[in-house]
């Protein structure tokens, strides 16, 4: 066997391999002799319902599909398989930032293949992007932009293997993850970082930070630093993003677990501590080796300290010196991404994903409505939490996240979410990715990226992970996209009706429920949706992480990739390839929609340059007639 080396993996591909998770037991063996005896297709029709769930919702789509011309300015793209970018005929794409490029005249001759000075190193513009945003602001136009997790095979000295040796090297990981804020223009030569822009902003692992909302100030929050629980260092392992309706940015404290580890072993916790570090995958080993050098990462030293992430954090890019908010009350978890919208009442309503295998879906509710020009501060705190449960016959309920449904408090119910979802039977689900919501149609979709332990064992709170409705499929290695209809059109309703927009798979390779639903083709094949947006006219654009081997059951899939659905007929088309190794993640607008910026995570080889490193980046993408692009 191929030995693994950790130092290559993603915090995620990390969390796979190490989470604690329950030994194969006779459930595991049942499930496996099922599966063999009846092959894969066995869970699916055993269910039925989720099939035809599927189908129903699909065939109608097909239909229209046949009458609808395409809403596709475009001829789709062929699958990909080399080291660069590819987009339609008629468009093209430029390099805005990269990985190392200077944000600051002080970091001018940074040297990212070389180290540089550490203190030079959160002058940059970050690794690894992930979610962002675009903001306009006096005619100035802003963009924040996530740095998810750095790749320290090639941040750290080549000898060491990807492990920090010392606390400087600690630092300049932490400086080079988290959020970068900067001011953009276009120019004749086309879109560039506006360099010393007073709006450009590097925050990192060791931004001071406020913690608000019901967990604020609680004992499990508390630690030698900070004795008031209130304001804690740093944001990490951003994932995707969000916007608030007042024009604030979101992003989201995803895998925050693997950042934590202990010098002692046979340290011992409190019993609600350890049950926490049990359902979030914190261990003694952590996945960077932070705590070697910082011991505010040292869980035997500061047990607290890991409760301090986990949660969404608002940023305001228009005010450079502002603290970032933690909002605790929108709930501890892996948290994907953030989308909001304005209920008809004028309430907030913040739909976010925990991407983890079997983990839930959740939905947070203000109780004031917002008011233009009013305050802001308590919407994401003052109000109520609930996780969805998806019934079998396509209705579906948001379970309030209450005292009395939980047996917590209001702040555990903060703290361990998974646990109050838990206790409440919320719908186990295939790793929830980024959540959008139509600006057209009352109605938002969650990319439901994969999950090989569908059906084969419980998550890590013990729930059991059978297949159902909007998760039909056991080992679910392609992904899918589910979409809900808030009752009434009013998406702080608690009922809603969902179906299947998308099932992926691979027609060339099964003939059974993993050739994907009707809308899938030999044209578009994909797998593992993760990133998501819905332009302005209502069209689905869908971001991969996937397999992209491109043989077997991931055949003509090619490399990671970005679609475009309409939601009225089905339809999906191929609209960019990435480099080989990439993931496509992270998508957002110009002001004037005439530019598409789009982020290309851990690219392999050495792109976009040619030599030297691979650095993530962000592309620029435009008509070539200069047309508006959603
Ligand atoms: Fe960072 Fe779930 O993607
Ligand atoms: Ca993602
Ligand atoms: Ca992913
Ligand atoms: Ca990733």
């Amino acid at each position: 066997m191929t030995k693994i080396d950790p130092t290559e993996l993603s915090p995620d591909d990390w969390d796979e391999l190490n989470f604690p998770r329950p030994e194969e037991n006779e459930f595991d063996r049942v499930v496996e002799r099922a599966i063999s005896r009846r092959g894969f297709l066995g869970g699916v029709l055993a269910f039925g319902s989720g099939a035809a769930a599927m189908g129903a919702g699909l065939m109608s789509s097909t239909s229209a599909q046949a009458q609808n011309a395409s809403r596709f300015a475009f001829t789709p793209i062929a699958a990909q398989t080399d080291n660069t970018v590819h987009v339609p005929e008629g468009y093209n794409w430029k390099v805005l930032a990269r990985w190392g490029d200077p944000l600051f005249s002080d970091a001018d001759g940074y040297d990212i293949t070389g180290g540089g000075p550490v203190e030079k190193s959160d002058l940059i513009f970050g690794e690894n992007t992930d979610g962002m945003e675009t903001f306009g602001y006096n005619g100035r136009q802003l963009i924040a932009i996530n740095h998810e997790y750095p790749n320290r095979k090639i941040n750290l000295p080549k000898l060491r293997a990807g492990t920090p040796g010392s606390a400087d090297e600690v630092k300049k990981l932490q400086n080079i993850q988290g959020v970068t804020v900067m001011e953009i223009t276009e120019t004749p030569e086309g879109w560039a970082v506006v360099k010393d822009s007073p709006f450009n902003r590097r925050i990192h692992h060791n931004t001071p930070m406020k913690i608000v909302g019901p967990a604020a100030g609680h004992d499990l929050l508390k630690t030698e630093a900070d004795p008031t629980g209130t304001t804690s260092l740093g944001t990490m392992n951003n994932c995707g993003a969000g916007k608030t309706p007042w024009g604030t940015y979101l992003t989201c404290e995803e895998n925050f677990n693997g950042y934590f580890g202990s010098s002692d072993e046979t340290a011992s916790y409190d019993q609600k501590v350890a049950d926490g570090f049990g359902r979030y995958g914190v261990k003694a080993e952590s996945w960077n080796g932070y705590e070697l050098f910082d011991p505010r990462f040292d869980t035997s030293k500061h047990p607290n300290e890991p409760h301090r992430a986990g949660w969404i954090v608002e940023i305001d890019p228009t005010k450079p010196d502002s603290t970032p908010v933690k909002h605790t009350g929108l709930g501890r978890f892996k948290h994907e991404n953030a989308a909001a919208t304005v209920a008809p009442d004028g309430r907030v309503v913040v739909y976010m994903g925990d991407d983890e295998r079997g983990e839930f879906l959740y939905k947070f509710v203000s109780t004031n409505p917002y008011q233009p020009g009013g305050p802001t501060e308590g919407l994401l705190n003052d109000g109520q939490l609930y996780v969805a449960k998806f019934n079998d016959d396509q209705t579906g309920e948001w379970v309030a996240l209450t005292p009395d449904a939980t047996g917590m408090d209001a702040a555990e119910i903060a703290i361990f979410t998974r646990t109050a979802a838990s206790k409440v039977g919320a719908t186990t689900m295939d790793r929830p990715e980024w959540v959008a919501i139509s600006p057209v149609a009352a109605e938002a979709y969650c990319c439901l990226t994969n999950n090989k332990n569908r059906g084969v064992k419980p998550n890590a709170g013990g729930d059991d992970t059978s297949v159902n409705g909007p998760n039909p499929r056991e080992t679910n290695h392609y992904g899918q996209i589910v979409r809900w209809r808030p009752a009434n059109d009013d998406h702080a309703a608690d009922g809603f009706d969902w179906d299947l927009y998308v099932m992926a798979g691979n027609p060339t390779v099964h003939s059974d429920a993993y050739a994907g639903s009707p809308n899938v083709n030999e044209g578009n094949l994909f797998n593992s949706p993760d990133g998501m947006q819905i332009d302005t006219t209502g069209l689905v654009w869908i971001q991969t992480d996937g397999n992209d081997d491109n043989e077997g059951d991931f055949a003509g899939n090619g490399n990671n990739q970005m679609l475009v659905g309409d939601p009225v007929t089905g339809e999906i088309v191929r609209f960019l390839t990435g480099p080989s190794g990439s993931e496509v993640t992270g998508l957002t607008w110009s002001d004037d929609l005439r530019t598409m910026f789009v982020g290309i995570q851990h690219p392999g080889g050495t792109w976009p340059d040619g030599e030297g490193l691979p650095r993530s980046s962000i592309i620029a993408i435009k008509r070539d007639d200069n047309g508006i692009l959603g």
